[in-house]
This record gives structure tokens, C-alpha cells and sequence, in this order.
């Protein structure tokens, strides 16, 4: 039987374009029956970036150097959308009024108050499906992770630490780009870049930070422009969050310490999950990405257990089940369980994208943050 197609059409052509243009190429690697994503139009303000994707994709519909041409387009069924920050709002705005689906990228809005304005357009377009990327979870040893999780075995929460760890800033001669400029990428800063990735998993097991108090760090003050100046980076480079929040499973208090650092030596890109429990204890990181991690606590000596968990993503895939699993994998798992909603059938998925109201709850927390970190104070989230 043939096999339906949703037509996707990418606004933003750089890195994360094409990561998602490869996914959907090999959509055959996915052992699963449903509707399969195509890539039907392109647009980018950059014309010298189509080459690469008019080279591998033939059969595109739309080229386009301006994003409403193509939400004009009746070829297109649903849009990825990775672009600067600064752009979010109006893109995603406009994205959402056409009727096209959207996978947005975070930190959905450049700040709060563009934020609010992209989930108010939701609400008046019930009919359109809207979520944000994150892919780290849909590693399989993270979905083993979220299971345990979701069956309680920690007991009471004491703490939960969620990171993500990067070091290619700690090269200070590396050019300053959008992504240090506060205009483009926003006054949140590495926690705008990093923070929707450590908060996908805590939000949810409904993990709302009731309180944060905030450590932000601006180390690298200059960087070369690339044309041979040296020019002020005013983002901040790490942030240290340390929340309080309510475990709706026991209703009782927990501290839960969110990092997202740009500076941390050694740390390529390390995204990782530690929870600790009165009754057992789990982590997972992708710098062992393999590697599931998880204690009992049962009498006084307490041994860590790890199971190494192979390639049994939560889509099935051709890859043996022992086999390694990569980034470019939990990018094509992400996108899935975003096609799986599309077609009704995301209810099957054991852990959907993340939804415009935990990118809300994100802004409420990177905003308290800068201004705990601006007053000193610890900062009640409502
Ligand atoms: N999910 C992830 O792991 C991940 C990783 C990196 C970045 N991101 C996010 O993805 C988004 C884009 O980041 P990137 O690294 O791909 O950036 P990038 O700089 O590599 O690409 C941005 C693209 O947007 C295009 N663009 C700029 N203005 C445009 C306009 N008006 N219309 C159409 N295209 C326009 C640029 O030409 C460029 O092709 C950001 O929101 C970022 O936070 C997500």
C-alpha cells in the first residue's frame, strides 16, 4: 500500500536545516507504516544556502528567498523552522496563521513576551499541531531513564541536576556569530540556547520550578569579530539555576539544579539527567550515550548498576538492537513522534516533543532567573 506524504517545507537553511532535511531523506530507516515526511520547499534569506539541499533534493516544489511564499504554497503541509531567535516570533506567528503545522525550534521566542505573543496565536488556531524540537530524551538509554521515572522507583525525590554541558567557547579566539549577540539570540543567553534540551524530561514529569535562584557568568567578555577587531560578547556563558519544586507523585519538595553552560571545559556537548531518590537513583548522559545508570537503596551499602541499552529506539528502527545510537538518530526519533501527532497517532508515542506551554514555563523560569541573578535574590515563579 502506498504510503502517505507530508509535504514539509524548512524556513532556515543553516546547521539544524539540514540536520533535518538528512533525517527525513532516510525516513526508511524507521520500521513504520505511517505517513512519510518529504522535503517540498526550501527557504532561506541566503540564496548560497539552497546549493546543498537542491543537489540532494530534486523533487523540491518550492525555492524561496521569502518565508510567505511558501506558507502560500498549497505543497506544503507542516514546516520546520530554524531560525535566529530574533525571528521566532513573527516566522512562528505567521507559520501557525497559514494552517501549516509547525516544529519550532527553541527557545520559541526570543523572550517572554515574544513567547506569550507565538502561544496566543496557538489558541486562536486550535487546528494547527505545534510543538518544539528537543532529541536528547529519545535517546533509548534516556526513554529507559523516563520509564523508571515514570514508575516511581526513586521513592521521594531529594535532588534532580539537568544539564547541558558544551566547551567549544573556551577557544577565545573563536569568532563571535548571532548566537553571542545578545540582539539576535536574546538576553537569556546560553540558557536560551541550551535550557529547553535540560527541561524537556523535568517538565515533564511535571517538575515546574516553584523558586530559582540564579548564578550567571559572563567569562570570555571579547571576541574577534572575523574581520580582525576584537568586539564586546555581552550573553551570558553558563548559567547555575537552583530551583525548587513539588513532585506530583508525592507532593513533596525537592531541589532541582538546572546548568547550561557554553564553558565547560571538556564538555563537547554532553546533555545530561541525574535523579536522586530516598528509594533508588538513576542518570543518564550522552557522553556515555549507551550507558543507563541506576541504583537501589536498600540498607546502608548502595551499588550503582549499569546497563548498557542498544540501538531499541522508541520507533523501531533497522539498526540491530546492539548497535550504537547517535545524535542524528534522537533527531529522526524527535521528528517521529512529531509526524506521529500529525497523523492522530501520537498517543501511541511514549514520550511526545515539547509543547508550546513548557516553552511557557522556560521563559517563566529564564526570566526569574536573570532577575534573581540582577537582584541576588531567590525569585518566586507563580
Ligand atoms: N535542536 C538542536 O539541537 C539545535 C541545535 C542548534 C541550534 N538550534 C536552534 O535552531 C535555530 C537555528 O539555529 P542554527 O544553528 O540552524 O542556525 P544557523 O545560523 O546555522 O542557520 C540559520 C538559518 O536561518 C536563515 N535565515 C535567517 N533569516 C531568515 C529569514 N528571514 N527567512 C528565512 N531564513 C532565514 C539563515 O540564512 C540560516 O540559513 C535556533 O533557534 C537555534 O536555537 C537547535
Amino acid at each position: 500500500m502506498e504510503r502517505k506524504e507530508i509535504r514539509i517545507g524548512l524556513i532556515g537553511l543553516g546547521l539544524m536545516g539540514k540536520e533535518f532535511a538528512s533525517s527525513i531523506a532516510r525516513w526508511c530507516h524507521l520500521l513504520d507504516n505511517g505517513p512519510v515526511p518529504v522535503l517540498a520547499g526550501i527557504c532561506s534569506k541566503t540564496k548560497s544556502s539552497w546549493g546543498w539541499y537542491i543537489q540532494n533534493f530534486p523533487g523540491l516544489t518550492v525555492k524561496t528567498n521569502d518565508y510567505k511564499t511558501l506558507l502560500e504554497s498549497n505543497q506544503i503541509d507542516a514546516v520546520y523552522c530554524a531560525v535566529p531567535h530574533n525571528l521566532h516570533e513573527q516566522i512562528y506567528i505567521d507559520i501557525i496563521r497559514s494552517g501549516k503545522h509547525l516544529l519550532g525550534e527553541k527557545p520559541f521566542g526570543i523572550d517572554k513576551t515574544a513567547n506569550e505573543n507565538i502561544l496566543k496565536t496557538i489558541k486562536a488556531h486550535p487546528e494547527v499541531i505545534v510543538r518544539c524540537s528537543s532529541e536528547f530524551p529519545y535517546f533509548p538509554a534516556c526513554q529507559k531513564l523516563i520509564k523508571w521515572l515514570e514508575a516511581g522507583r526513586y521513592g521521594q525525590l531529594i535532588e534532580v541536576r539537568a544539564g547541558f554541558h558544551h566547551s567549544s567557547d573556551m577557544d577565545l579566539s573563536k569568532p563571535i556569530n548571532w548566537k553571542r549577540t545578545v540582539e539576535i539570540n536574546g538576553e537569556y543567553g546560553c540558557m536560551g540556547d541550551l535550557g529547553m534540551h535540560v527541561l524537556h524530561v523535568p517538565f515533564r514529569m511535571g517538575w515546574k520550578p516553584l523558586s530559582v535562584f540564579a548564578d550567571l557568568q559572563k567569562i570570555a567578555e571579547t571576541r574577534p569579530d572575523g574581520k580582525g577587531n576584537i568586539v564586546p560578547c555581552r550573553t551570558w556563558d553558563n548559567a547555575v539555576l537552583t530551583c525548587k519544586s513539588t513532585d506530583p507523585k508525592t507532593g513533596k519538595d525537592f531541589s532541582m539544579v538546572v546548568e547550561t553552560k557554553r564553558m565547560a571545559p571538556g564538555a563537547t556537548n554532553n546533555w545530561f539527567i541525574e535523579v536522586y531518590g530516598t528509594k533508588g537513583s538513576a542518570k543518564f548522559s550522552t557522553h556515555n550515550p549507551k550507558a543507563f545508570d541506576y541504583l537501589v537503596t536498600d540498607g546502608k551499602e548502595q551499588g550503582w548498576t549499569r546497563i548498557d541499552v542498544g540501538s531499541q529506539s522508541a520507533i523501531q528502527s533497522i539498526t540491530g538492537g546492539i548497535f550504537e545510537f547517535g545524535f542524528s538518530d534522537a533527531f529522526q526519533q524527535m521528528i517521529g513522534a512529531f509526524i506521529q501527532e500529525l497523523t492522530g497517532n501520537g498517543a501511541s508515542h511514549p514520550f511526545r516533543n515539547v509543547t508550546p506551554e513548557e516553552t511557557r514555563w522556560s521563559h517563566e523560569l529564564f526570566t526569574a532567573a536573570i532577575e534573581s541573578h540582577k537582584t541576588g535574590r531567590k525569585i518566586e515563579l507563580l
